[in-house]
């Protein structure tokens, strides 16, 4: 493989592996001084095939090292995804001397002879902070008689009982499990009956709690990613129910379906494990079923979407999942420009320099009359992407259908939207780097991530109104000094 194929579309402020197939982010843990990234992969192939644990560790979450291969398949089956704790109190008997990490994953074996495939629950422990794994010698420590799809626990320390809870996709449910020590489970309760999208399987869920911002009130959240449709169009996605948790049960306060993203390229997200300064902080997979085994990357596949601090806002009386950038990211942007104020009337696009690199750019826009308005990233002369406000209907579409190759696959090209409240006044956060955009409304109020395919970022984005005029206040541009760009 010649080394600017491997180079081609890589991200820079993003994971991604060196080589070959990455899916859904496992075992994000914070231990020691150091960010844990396990990830859903391939070693063998840039196409999915049997799984591995992939491991990269950060100080940061946004500049990681990508490490050796943290578990392997064995006789119990191929490694599919789960979480990572700490396990202070040495609950498992694992740590006589010193704290250390426990993965909780799923084994998965491929049915045979016209039987279901069999999927199981298991433990490995690290003492030298994830860098070797000695597998549980009483693997799987759960399983089911009867459910086909039975995976992707997510472990967390409950206070108020003791407990771990294990969190786990059950077909089109969620179960909860408890245990003194991560080896004996009870069940708790089953959620999901009757209630959000079953447009798919459910898998990698979480369950967490999440501070209503300026407030000290805490809701439990539950996030659900649910697997590809082919009948429709948005493919794999996550949702999530905001309610309570008891220890035991989860309750939603509402009915109607809530989706984390709008975009189609944030799927398995989860959080991380032991934050010490409390942050819930998550990142996803940033692609889609639908077409995740074919995009136009060689040598490898996959990224993940930047960490993203989590809390809630009540907007339009409900209370919503607002994501931001981690803080982290701030110091990759060392060359701040502010925009000057403009009017921008129809058919006078408004346009600004960037450096070619990754970066962000944040706009302030107030709609005067337009009809419609927004931003062009122009990335070559043939290639652009576009996200344009339409203030009839109040929605956010993101065009990629010229931003490079989408025909390695008909969905790629379909159009991303978000319905907003209102558009007379909106903020934009775009964060680009080298094949993704990702977009933040109103102060993390609203997420769109979209994965892209130019053949450069490009030098160049403007501003757009149509049918009248918008007006640019407290804008800016961020990018690392050209000398800065790795
Ligand atoms: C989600 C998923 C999980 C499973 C893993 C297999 O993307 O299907 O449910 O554990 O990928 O790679």
């Amino acid at each position: 493989m010649a080394i600017q194929d491997l180079q081609k579309y890589r991200p820079e402020i993003h994971f991604a592996p060196k080589e070959n197939w990455m899916n859904d982010p496992n075992g994000l843990v914070y231990f020691e001084g150091e960010y844990h990234l396990f990830f859903q992969y391939n070693p063998n192939d840039s196409v999915w095939g049997p799984m591995h644990w992939g491991h990269a560790v950060s100080k940061d979450m946004i500049t990681w090292e990508e490490l050796d291969i943290a578990l392997y398949p064995d006789e119990n089956g191929t490694i599919f995804s789960g979480s990572a704790v700490v396990d202070w109190k040495n609950t498992t008997g694992f740590f006589p001397d010193e704290p250390g990490l426990v993965a909780i994953f799923t084994h998965h074996k491929d049915g045979v002879e016209g039987k279901p495939q069999v999927q199981t629950q298991s433990l490995a422990y690290s003492h030298d902070k994830g860098r070797s794994w000695t597998k549980y010698e009483g693997n799987p420590v759960l399983g089911h008689a009867t459910k086909v799809d039975f995976r992707d626990p997510k472990v967390f320390w409950l206070q108020d009982t003791d407990k771990w809870i294990m969190v786990l996709a059950t077909g089109q449910t969620i179960t909860f499990y408890s245990s003194p020590n991560l080896i004996d489970w009870q069940i708790e309760s089953e959620f999901g009956d009757n209630i959000g999208s079953h447009d798919g399987v459910w898998e990698c869920p979480d369950l967490l709690q999440l501070k209503v911002e300026g407030s000290n009130e805490e809701k439990w959240v539950l996030f659900v990613s649910i697997g590809d449709n082919p009948q429709l169009d948005a493919g794999s996605r996550t949702q999530y129910f905001i309610g309570s948790f008891d220890g035991s049960t989860f309750k939603a306060e509402h009915t109607d379906i809530r989706w984390l993203d709008f975009g189609k390229d944030n799927y398995a997200g989860v959080s991380f494990s032991d934050v010490l300064d409390g942050r819930r902080i998550y990142l996803g997979w940033m692609s889609n079923w639908r077409y995740a085994n074919e995009v136009p990357t060689e040598g490898w596949r996959s990224q993940m979407t930047l960490p993203r601090e989590l809390s809630l806002r009540e907007v339009a009386d409900k209370y919503q999942v607002v994501q931001k950038a981690v803080k982290e990211l701030d110091s990759y942007f060392s060359n701040k420009e502010d925009l000057e104020e403009t009017i921008v009337r129809e058919s006078e696009t408004k346009s600004y320099k960037m450096t070619n690199s990754y970066g962000e750019i944040v706009l302030n826009i107030q709609r005067v009359d337009a009809t419609q308005f927004g931003i062009t990233l122009k990335h070559t002369e043939e290639q652009s992407t576009t996200l344009k406000f339409d203030s009839k209907e109040d929605v956010l579409v993101l065009d990629r259908l010229k931003s490079g190759p989408h025909d390695f696959s008909e969905n790629f090209s379909k159009e991303q939207s978000l319905k907003l409240e209102d558009t007379t006044k909106v903020q934009l956060r775009l964060v680009i780097d080298s094949s993704s955009v990702e977009v933040f409304v109103n102060d993390g109020a609203y997420a769109l991530t979209s994965l892209i395919y130019p053949d450069e970022i490009g030098e160049e984005f403007s501003v757009f109104a149509v049918d009248g005029t918008v007006k640019i206040t407290d804008s800016y541009v961020s990018q690392p000094q050209k000398n800065q760009i790795t």
